[in-house]
């Protein structure tokens, strides 16, 4: 299943002379559960891209489709309840609200979207995200792999359709890159949660199934790395056979906790919301 699509999807900045055409009549698909890693240039359009996925910005040209909706046809109030709710954002300098608590910040979504915190959620993320020690500090009381993993929370919180990561590692030193990666690998397989991952670092970019990579606004080269642990609610393997399938089904079977969804989910409205106000993307 298709939970992203976009067509002939275009940016241009400024006009004339001083035009920049950032994105170039792009197209591609993502299936629920792939993790994919976007990698090239500085200036190749990455960022510009993963912002029109995630209605952040909207395009010259092209259409975006998350989970069925065009994002594009929507008003502007309409894109940003879609985006709190069903796109996750997460940035190189994570983007917490200072005044508040990592907990405070990780529920924020929900906060602003009027809705009651599921408490038991936000244990299992903060057991999750190994925060939980740390719920009461604010953002300049932690580390930066820590502050991280809080903007992850936040994004994941209302398990959105969407994760889209823009450098999330860029401001972090090797250890806490690894951790990093390794909590979205782990979100990717364990909750099927939709991945997609822009890296400078060829390492990181290896450990996705796929990978596009970009120059001058366009893919330039799409290529599977591996199998993505896609799956349906019937078929706990996810369609995988062999002896790929029983590790996948074990592992899913072993960490997935019964009853529960693990619904985590939504959170980069606030950012795209913050961004909007402090007036940068
Ligand atoms: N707001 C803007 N106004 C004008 N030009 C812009 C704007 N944002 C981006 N661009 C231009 O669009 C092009 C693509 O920029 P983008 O930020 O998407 O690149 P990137 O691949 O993310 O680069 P990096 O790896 O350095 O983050 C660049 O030439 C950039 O100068
Ligand atoms: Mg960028």
């Amino acid at each position: 299943m298709d939970i992203l699509k976009c067509s002939n999807l275009t940016r241009i900045y400024g006009t004339g002379g001083g035009k920049t055409v950032a994105l170039n009549h792009v197209r591609f698909s993502v299936q629920k559960g792939e993790f994919v890693a976007i990698v090239g240039p500085s200036g190749s359009g990455k960022s510009t891209l993963l912002h029109l996925l995630g209605g952040v910005d909207r395009p010259s040209e092209g259409t975006v489709e998350v989970g069925g909706t065009d994002l594009y046809t929507l008003d502007e109030d309409k894109l940003a309840i879609f985006r709190r709710r069903h796109i996750g954002l997460v940035y190189q300098f994570y983007n917490l609200i200072p005044v508040l608590t990592a907990e405070e910040n990780i529920v924020l979504p929900f906060l602003l979207d009027s809705r009651k915190v599921d408490t038991e959620r936000l244990n299992e993320i903060l057991s999750y995200l190994h925060l939980e020690d740390r719920r009461m500090y604010l953002p300049s009381q932690l580390s930066g792999g820590q502050q991280q993993r809080v903007s992850i929370g936040r994004a994941l919180f209302t398990h959105p359709s969407l994760l889209l990561c823009d450098e999330p590692t860029g401001n972090l030193d090797r250890k806490n890159s690894e951790e990093i990666v390794s909590l979205l690998k782990e979100s990717n397989r364990r909750f099927d949660q939709t991945v997609i991952l822009i890296t400078h670092d060829e390492r990181i970019a290896l450990q996705a199934d796929r990978m596009l990579y970009m120059e001058d606004g366009q893919i330039l080269r799409d290529e599977m790395i591996r199998q993505p642990c896609v799956h349906s609610s019937e078929d706990p393997a996810g369609g995988l056979s062999g002896v790929r399938a029983a590790s996948v089904a074990a592992e899913r079977s072993a960490k997935v906790p019964v009853g529960q969804n693990f619904s985590m989910s939504d959170a980069q409205g606030v950012c795209a919301g913050l961004q909007n106000q402090e007036g940068g993307a």
